[in-house]
């Protein structure tokens, strides 16, 4: 399989639905959704999106209700990193190869589209139950979307994350509540609804759950390996972040050598969870074992 060309072909697909979803530019209000659009069509690698719709696709799922979802997952996810870059919290000028939102529409208007995303995202989920009426995991799907984006999860791991800046006496534990938090959430919530809207039972759920999880450990630790051994030109947001921000991350806790072999190791925990599945999805695995080299 030529995965890089899969993903590729997939992320492009995402692209055109993201745009499909998002609000036309018009109204009083127009500089937001300006920069809604400028946030959200800047790029990305669409992981969530696609590790729902490929855990969909893995469960039997064939029809259209989890493309809200997807979108609505990417304007979450968006919006996480337009307020993360935000002079408050990391203060980033660089994100998906352009200037961050608040750089480009100033601090007031970067906020105001970190909200406006974060609403729009359960506008645009919570219409699967007009369209889908009769679909019977909208309503679990949904409180899952919501669970995982908020306070017990990525909102609470970011708390953590920004309190821990400059932390001399940060613990494995704390560290692993971050990671769990601040990414793993997301994108176990991604995993876990693709599940859940395709039918998967209680016991696949938690395989799932549990494969998402590590994958999530694995992403958020190699981000820290890449924010000190990537480019920017490759990444699209700056390296050193971190140190800036003299934030404790696995990288430093750990040191590199032990971040990779991590990766790798939870990698294949994850990969071999869903193997354990009787259902299966070739992409979903090499995209899993892609992610351990990636540049970006
Ligand atoms: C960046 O996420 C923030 C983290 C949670 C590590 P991604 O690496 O998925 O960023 P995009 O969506 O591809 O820009
Ligand atoms: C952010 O982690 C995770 C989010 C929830 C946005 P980082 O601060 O390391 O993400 P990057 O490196 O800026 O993308
Ligand atoms: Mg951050
Ligand atoms: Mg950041
Ligand atoms: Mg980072």
């Amino acid at each position: 399989m030529d995965i890089e060309r899969e993903i590729r072909v997939r992320a492009e697909e995402i692209d055109a639905l993201l745009s499909a979803y998002l609000p036309p530019e018009e109204g009083l209000q127009r500089t937001v959704l300006s920069a809604m659009h400028y946030s959200v069509t800047a790029g990305g690698k669409r992981l969530r999106p696609m590790l729902m719709q490929e855990t969909y696709r893995m469960f039997g799922g064939r029809e259209g209700v989890v493309e809200p979802f997807m979108a609505a997952i990417e304007f979450i996810h968006t919006y996480s990193l337009v307020h993360d870059d935000l002079p408050a919290m990391d203060n980033d000028e660089y994100r998906r190869g352009k200037k961050t939102t608040h750089a480009v529409y100033g601090e007031a208007m970067g906020i105001l589209a970190g909200d406006a995303l974060l609403n729009y995202a359960y506008e645009t989920a919570a219409g699967a139950f007009e369209r889908w009426p009769d679909h019977p995991r909208v309503g679990q799907a949904l409180l899952v979307l919501a669970k995982k984006s908020g306070v017990y999860g990525m909102v609470g791991g970011q708390v953590v994350d920004v309190e821990s800046e400059g932390c001399a006496d940060m613990t494995r534990e704390k560290l692993d509540f971050i990671y769990r938090l601040k990414t793993g959430a997301l994108l176990e919530g991604a995993m876990l609804i693709g599940a859940l809207l395709a039918g998967a039972s209680e016991q696949e759920c938690r395989t799932v759950r549990e494969a998402a999880g590590a994958v999530g450990l694995a992403f958020q630790i190699q981000d820290d390996i890449l924010d000190v051994t990537g480019t920017p030109e490759v990444l699209g947001k700056p390296i050193g972040s971190d140190e800036k921000n003299q934030k404790s991350t696995y990288v430093s806790f750990e040191g590199i050598e032990k971040a990779k072999e991590d990766v790798a190791a939870l990698t294949e925990h994850a990969i071999a969870q869903m193997n354990s599945l009787t259902v299966k999805n070739e992409f979903l695995v090499e995209l899993l074992r892609y992610l351990i080299s990636r540049e970006k």
